[in-house]
């Protein structure tokens, strides 16, 4: 098994560019392992106002205790945990400290209430989400779903070696499961190989759904995506969600 925070593998150039723009508009890098983490290799360093802060990794979330970091994003940190009843390994998503930006708090919170309308063999399925405090007594919001043992996309097209027919079909269940959101009136709005795992069996499952847009009307409005702000990575986005009205984007979108 690799993962995104594992020495660096050779990843298609598709794969090291990833950034995310929040709807703030601010650009925020999806991989960053270059951040200073000497300080232990499981903390995590940022720099705040200036000052360089090291954080930890937590030891308990809630019902779920914490094995390692296993991934990291613009807006979280991913950890394998432990569920103690049932027992069983999750995937245990964290806002990233020192990140927790209302906005960033409200998207995070978003993306649970997307989880829980999805249910499909190639998106990770959500358990629980709640909160928990933070080292500075902070609220900070978490979910458990699905752990998915396995590679980025990116990574498992190259190392696998596939063939036309392969790639292809592999193509289609990622397709199966953005329909099966686009069903469900949600929009990912950021797909990309990063946000795509495969497992061991070659079933891809469709993550990050933190800036996926939910196409009720009565949902809308309480996201709040107003004029002007864009939403998702430069390179992998449509044309319509750079220069377009938000409330024009539908499903065609993602494809
Ligand atoms: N359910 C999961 N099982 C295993 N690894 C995961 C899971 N969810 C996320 N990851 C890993 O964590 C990384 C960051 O997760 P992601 O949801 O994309 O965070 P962000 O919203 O910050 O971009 C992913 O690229 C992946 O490597
Ligand atoms: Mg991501």
């Amino acid at each position: 098994m690799s993962r995104e925070s594992d020495p660096p593998a050779p990843v298609p150039p598709d794969d090291s560019s990833d950034t995310a723009l929040t709807s703030d508009g601010k650009v925020a890098a999806d991989d960053e392992t270059s951040l200073d983490t000497s300080a232990s290799p499981d903390a995590d360093a940022e720099v705040e106002l200036g000052v360089m802060r090291t954080f930890h990794p937590p030891k308990q979330v809630g019902a779920y205790r914490v094995l390692e970091e296993i991934g990291r994003g613009a807006m979280g940190t991913v950890y394998l945990a432990e569920q103690e009843n049932p027992r069983r390994t999750v995937a245990l998503k964290l806002v990233r400290r020192g990140r927790a930006t209302p906005e960033l708090l409200r998207r995070f919170e978003h993306e649970a209430q997307v989880l829980g309308r999805l249910h499909h063999a190639g998106i990770a399925q959500i358990y629980e989400a709640g909160a928990t405090e933070g080292d500075l007594g902070e609220r900070q919001p978490f979910f458990a779903m699905e752990y998915i043992e396995g590679d980025t996309l990116s990574r498992y097209a190259s190392g696998a070696q596939l063939d036309v027919p392969a790639r292809l079909e592999l193509m289609a269940k990622i397709c199966d499961a953005v329909a099966h959101a686009h069903q469900k009136g949600i929009i990912h709005r950021d797909l990309k190989p990063s946000n795509i795992l495969v497992d061991a069996e070659g079933q891809p499952k469709v993550l990050d759904f933190g800036v996926a847009r939910i196409t009720d009307s009565d949902q809308q409005a309480t996201m709040g995506t107003s004029m002007g702000q864009i939403i998702g990575t430069v390179a992998y986005m449509s044309p319509e969600q750079v220069g377009g009205p938000p409330d024009d984007l539908d499903t065609r979108s993602d494809v």
